[in-house]
């Protein structure tokens, strides 16, 4: 089956692509490469033996994606990755967010909607719940009023998918990420962040290759055991096989609702003490940090409920922390090389 995947050059979406190739579809990547780069494509061809389609398209452009359906009238699965992620930068910058991660999937939809059937995976995010009242985090978590701009696309995202399923063939499976991390073992493809990290475990790895000077942690006052936040961190391979799941489970018609939502993390939750030990162990080398203030916006805890994926996806994450540290690590290394 001929599969399109949206910012399939990206981080969680090249580990995709990868898993796709290994269960034998044929994938079409789309990538606007705003946050990404062509070598994705030969590590993605050096790990599967399989260069995957490529189309650099800018998703915002309705007439791109109309086209784009036309010349592959025959995709009707559909993974959704493409997005603008970064939580601050949609502060300062909303209508960035809205235009292109609510604009393009309404002319996916648009795309979709007139076909005999078609699956959609949608890249969402433990951001919709906030702070959650109770931990581990179920998918019946009340979602709160979003944070961020980006956040707040990722709700209304989720909700616009609901509505177009009621009066579509259009089937889907939201993706609830928590906190995605680490590398394809092979350390052919990995996270590219753009500049300085916002995100803990790459500016780990920058810090310990000698790229930054030392770690800031944001915060050691939060009601937690060490005082620093907790999150779920999921191997990013492990993220990836939960859509190739997803996708199989709509194919093979195993879904109990036009939509289906899954949390998807390892269900353990690690303060950031926790992963600076944890890296320093597998990396061999002490990490030079500094505790600073909070940062504006952070949630103290959150870490998944994973009954449901589990039990009903069929799907639980198989690395540990530690595993994806040190896949996170390999990369850096190779990186740099
Ligand atoms: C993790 C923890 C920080 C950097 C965000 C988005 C989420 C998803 C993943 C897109 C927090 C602390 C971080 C640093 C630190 N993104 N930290 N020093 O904020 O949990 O989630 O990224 O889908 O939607 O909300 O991830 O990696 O930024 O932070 O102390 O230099 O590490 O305070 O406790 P976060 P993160």
């Amino acid at each position: 089956m001929k599969v399109l995947v949206t910012g399939g050059l990206g981080f969680i979406g090249s580990h995709t692509v990868v898993e796709l190739q290994n269960e034998g579809f044929e994938v079409v990547a789309i990538d606007n490469l705003s946050n990404s780069s062509l070598d994705v494509l030969e590590g993605i061809e050096k790990i599967t033996g399989k260069r995957p389609e490529f189309e650099n398209l800018d998703l915002r452009q309705k007439e791109n994606v109309q086209q784009f359906f036309k010349k592959h009238a025959d995709i009707s699965g559909v993974i959704h990755f493409a997005a603008s992620k970064a939580v601050g930068e949609s502060v300062e910058n909303p209508l960035l967010y809205y235009e292109n991660n609510i604009s393009t999937l309404v002319y996916l939809l648009q795309e979709l909607q007139a076909k005999e059937t078609a699956h959609f995976i949608f890249s969402s995010s433990c951001t919709v719940y906030g702070q959650a009242e109770t931990m581990p985090i179920t998918e019946d978590a009340p979602v709160q009023l979003a944070l961020s701009p980006y956040g707040n696309t990722k709700q209304i995202g989720e909700e616009i998918i609901t509505d177009t399923t009621k009066v579509t063939n259009i089937n889907a499976v939201l993706l609830r990420y928590f906190n995605p991390i680490g590398a394809h073992s092979s350390a052919e493809i990995g996270e590219l962040p753009l500049g300085v990290p916002q995100n803990l475990v790459p500016f780990i790895t920058q810090t310990a290759i000698g790229l930054r000077k030392e770690l800031s942690v944001f915060g050691n006052d939060y009601p937690t055991p060490d005082g620093t936040a907790i999150r779920d961190y999921i191997h990013v391979v492990d993220l990836a096989k939960a859509h190739v799941i997803a996708l199989k489970r709509l194919m093979d018609k195993k879904n109990q609702a036009k939509v289906e939502t899954f949390n998807v993390g390892t269900g353990k939750g690690s303060s950031v003490l926790d992963v600076i030990t944890a890296f320093e162990k597998v990396s061999g080398q002490k990490l030079p940090y500094k505790i600073v203030d909070r940062r504006e916006g952070d949630i103290v805890e959150a870490y998944a409920n994973t009954d449901r994926a589990n039990e009903v996806l069929g799907w639980s994450a198989e690395s540990s922390l530690e595993d994806a540290l040190a896949s996170a690590w390999k990369w850096e290394q190779k990186l740099r090389a």
